[in-house]
């Protein structure tokens, strides 16, 4: 009997390690053989800790199960939640680049190659530079970071770039609220990420990789750290990379713990060992990036999700999605919400589906008020725009951004001119202080945003020209997207700001 109980740190969190040590004396005292293995969670976050049994036909869930559910979970006597693939969270997915995480054992190399794994490697290793950079600018693929800049045009300019050192710097500071596909990636399919950094790093003719990742995550780091570890002692990594003739090895370092290291060229900066400050551009990253030399940096899941186009062909990858936004997107549900977790799907589905049919709406019971899609730099977007379908264009039509993917729900308690408040404050906070729209802007911002709370309506012209001001002459999108939560507060609920002011008065 194998007994899958998740080492996803939020499994951990809601208790998995307790749950695994229960089985284990449990089947113990019993005289049971089971193997019990620890697997990535498959993302639904509500029912860990999510326990699968295998007696022989199929993965059987059960969640949450504590541990004093044990004695009843070996005797198949607990209720439980059927065939895994069949909860419908899970079976209305498509999962191209999650297809094994929660599957999986994620140190296990050899079930990573048994459910595909290094079959995109291998196939890139038998293909020239422009060809493996051909592909991938085929699939359509572009950045999930947050821009959604197409990955092949970038990787194209490292490629041509002349040089004798070029670099893969992986983006997994993940610090968008509500988003969590990076950590649940490199927790639960860490060779994913390792591959899809190879197949770049053959692509562009870099030799080294770097990931960035938020110290945060400490067990992302050590399951990360391990898994490079065993990919160099078995040839995916270092001087001939699964027999190509070709090199490629990377290490793992851990971020510094601000938001605006997620950006790209504050990332090199703090990469580099200096303060985590925003460098002008240009020079591109693609040309001048880590230590001056050309550097492919792209986020945990565009990287991750190249070994499923080399597997199964950019083609197959490109035939899901929706206009210009091609593949699949792994939506992060979190927040005041029924079910959440991580739903990968093809782009297309409209934001309303998402919210209130597969997440089920709110965990409160309350009728949703608004969701923020895009970290905190994402606009507020109202019930009126829930038929938005998710994808860049679409977005951005909609006066939003995707982001890194992440959806946050609130109810209707939620006070709309306080979350534009924080978003204010949240800028001032985290600005790297270099540029003055930014820097002195947000701190601005959060004082008239208090002035319009105690009654002053004259501020918010003043609020709407700040915020036009910080747009325009910001350097990044901190500064230069920090509008759009705000702006959208203040556009699509004009009552609560007029209730504040009627509250001071
Ligand atoms: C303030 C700020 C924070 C960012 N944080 C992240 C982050 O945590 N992770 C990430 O991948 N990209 C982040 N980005 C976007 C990166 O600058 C960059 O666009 C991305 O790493 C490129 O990779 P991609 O093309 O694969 O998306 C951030 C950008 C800004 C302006
Ligand atoms: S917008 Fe803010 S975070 Fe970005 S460069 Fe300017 S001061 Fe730094």
């Amino acid at each position: 009997m194998k007994i899958y109980v998740p080492m996803d740190s939020a499994a951990k969190a809601l208790g998995a390690d307790d749950v695994a040590a229960a089985i284990i004396a449990e089947a113990a005292s019993r005289g049971l053989e089971i193997e019990l293995i620890r697997n990535g969670t498959r993302g639904m976050i509500w029912l860990e800790p999510l326990v699968e049994i295998d007696r022989g036909a199929g993965r059987e869930g059960y969640g949450p199960v504590t541990p004093a559910d044990v004695p009843a979970l070996l005797d198949g006597t607990l209720k439980g939640l059927g065939k895994v693939e069949e909860i419908p969270f899970f079976a209305r997915q498509t999962r191209l680049t999650f297809a094994r995480c929660g599957v999986t054992d994620p140190l296990d190399l050899e079930d990573y190659q048994a459910h595909g794994g290094l079959a995109g490697l291998r196939r890139a290793a038998g293909l020239k530079a422009a060809e493996i950079v051909e592909e991938v600018t085929r699939s359509g693929l572009r950045g999930r970071g947050g821009a959604g800049f197409p990955t092949g045009i970038k990787w194209n300019t490292v490629r041509q770039a002349e040089a004798d050192q070029k670099y893969i710097v992986c983006n997994a500071d993940e610090g968008d609220s509500g988003t969590f596909a990076d950590r649940m990636i490199m927790e639960g399919d860490p060779f994913c990420l390792i591959e899809g950094m190879a197949i770049a790093g053959l692509g562009v003719g870099a030799t080294k990789g770097y990931v960035y990742l938020r110290s945060e995550y400490p067990d992302a780091i050590r399951v990360m750290q391990e898994a490079v570890r065993i990919a160099r002692a078995n040839g995916v990594l270092g001087a001939d990379v699964l027999g190509s003739g070709r090199a490629f090895d990377m290490e793992i370092r851990s971020g510094a713990g601000a938001y605006v290291c997620g950006e790209e060229t504050s990332l090199l900066n703090s990469l580099e060992g200096k303060r985590g400050v925003v460098r002008a551009k240009p020079p591109l990253p693609a040309l001048e990036g880590f230590l001056g030399k050309p550097t492919v940096v792209n986020n945990v899941i565009s990287l991750a999700t190249v070994p499923v186009i080399f597997e199964k062909g950019a083609q197959h990858y490109a035939d899901f999605g929706l206009g210009r936004s091609r593949g699949t997107i792994p939506v992060q549900i979190a927040g005041n919400v029924k079910h959440g977790g991580l739903f990968e799907t093809g782009f297309g589905m409209p934001l309303g589906e998402l919210v209130l049919d597969i997440a089920g709406g709110t965990a409160s019971g309350r009728p949703v008020k608004a969701v923020q899609v895009g970290g905190p730099l994402g606009a507020y977007m109202p019930l009126e725009k829930f038929d938005t379908p998710f994808g860049y264009e679409e977005f951005d039509g909609a006066g939003g951004l995707i982001g890194h993917a992440g959806i946050v729900v609130f109810d209707d308690s939620a006070d709309m001119l306080q979350m534009a408040r924080f978003a204010m404050e949240f800028c001032a906070v985290e600005s790297c202080g270099k540029c003055t729209p930014c820097r002195i802007g947000a701190v601005r911002g959060v004082e008239t945003i208090d002035r319009i709370a105690a009654g002053d309506p004259g501020a918010i012209p003043l609020l709407t020209d700040l915020c036009e001001t910080m747009t325009d002459g910001s350097l990044c999108a901190l500064g230069g997207f920090t509008p759009y939560p705000v702006m959208s507060a203040l556009t699509h609920f004009p009552d609560d700001f007029a209730t504040a002011k009627e509250a001071a008065e």
